[in-house]
């Protein structure tokens, strides 16, 4: 079964064809970074006009990769939500239409779901039962996931998500948006710091998260500080630690809960080096396995889309024929 995937739900433009037998054909990816940048964050008439730009030069651009024509696409699949509900219209209508006029079905896919098979689809020995960490910009969530559309949510957020305390750190600091993944290598290149932040909510038991603390803390931090290079890196060390710190904590929580050793990392916070360092060091030494996707497939990708779509429609799946439903709020579980 040959499916197209496309994700369009906040401020990457993707597109990928997934075959069930050969795997994964071809996938094409539009950051709309540029756009927003001078903004200070995502705006969302710009993100929903942007794909409208982008959806068919990459979708072309991936049945070329491909040497396929779209007639011989089985399925479209797309992001139904979470997301910014004009993004996600841009990515659903486009994938509808699609669908109708080459009389292939359609299915909405729930967009944490395919952030979680990320992993399965590079590797597919990896089993289920698995515990899975997801950690975007949107989202911090444990998650048991059983089988496919089996998921109990073990932990959640209570307030920022874990990328989204990274690009609020980086910002208060004045590092561009989206200020994460500098503020991540500002920390890689600092040998050590002064500082110790908070770890928040290990105190107490459960398995929930409260990362808004730790971005007033860098704050107050940097208010106080010299407000320098040097000041920024410290603040930044001092605050990765903290945040892989808590991350790891939880995780070692949900694993003795659940007596499942098998840990997926999900979601663009799962590039983050220091983090994939630490867990993959305390998995090995309990003798668990640890599955990350290539960085490429851990941020917003079209390829994870397709790869959940076609598991999901080799099962039977698909939306109705007319009619285009999203979700800007979805809960996975
Ligand atoms: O999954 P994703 O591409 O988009 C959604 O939020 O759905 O995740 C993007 C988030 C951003 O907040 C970005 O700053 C963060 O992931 N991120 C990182 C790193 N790379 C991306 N955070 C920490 N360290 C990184 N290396
Ligand atoms: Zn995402």
């Amino acid at each position: 079964m040959l499916v197209l995937g496309i994700e369009s739900s906040c401020d990457e433009t993707g597109i990928a064809i997934y075959d069930s037998e050969a795997g994964l054909l071809a996938h094409a990816l539009h950051s709309q970074i540029d756009t927003h940048r001078v903004h200070g964050g995502v705006v969302p008439e710009l993100a929903s006009r942007d794909h409208v730009n982008y959806l068919i030069p990459l979708m072309n651009d991936v049945l070329n990769q491909a040497a396929l024509d779209k007639t011989t696409l089985d399925g479209i699949a797309y992001t139904a939500g979470p997301g910014l509900i004009g993004a996600l219209l841009v990515g659903a209508c486009f994938a509808k239409s699609l669908a109708y006029a080459l009389n292939v079905p359609a299915l909405g896919i729930h967009h944490l779901e395919a952030h979680l098979l990320a992993a399965k689809m590079e590797t597919p020995s990896l089993e289920f039962p698995f515990i899975a960490l997801l950690v975007s910009g949107g989202h911090c969530q444990l998650i048991e996931v059983k089988a496919l559309g089996e998921y109990r949510l073990l932990g959640d957020t209570l307030d920022d998500a874990v990328g989204e305390a990274f690009d609020k750190t980086a910002k208060l600091m004045g590092i561009p948006y989206p200020g994460g993944p500098v503020l991540a290598a500002l920390a890689d290149q600092c040998e050590t710091t002064p500082y110790r932040f908070p770890r928040p909510m290990t105190d107490r038991p459960g398995l929930d998260f409260s990362f808004s603390g730790l971005k007033t803390h860098s704050l107050t931090t940097w208010n106080q500080s010299a407000k320098d290079e040097k000041a920024c890196s410290e603040i930044a060390k001092a605050f990765q630690l903290a945040v892989v710190d808590t991350l790891i904590i939880k995780c070692k929580r949900a694993v003795q809960e659940s007596g499942c050793k098998r840990l997926v990392v999900a979601g663009g916070v799962g590039a983050n080096k220091a983090l994939r360092l630490a867990l993959r060091e305390w998995m090995t030494g309990i003798g668990g396995e640890i599955y990350f996707p290539a960085l490429e497939y851990c941020t917003d990708n079209g390829a994870m889309v397709a790869y959940a779509g076609c598991l999901r429609m080799l099962n039977g799946e698909h939306d109705a024929i007319i009619g285009v439903d999203v979700k800007a709020r979805w809960p996975l579980a």
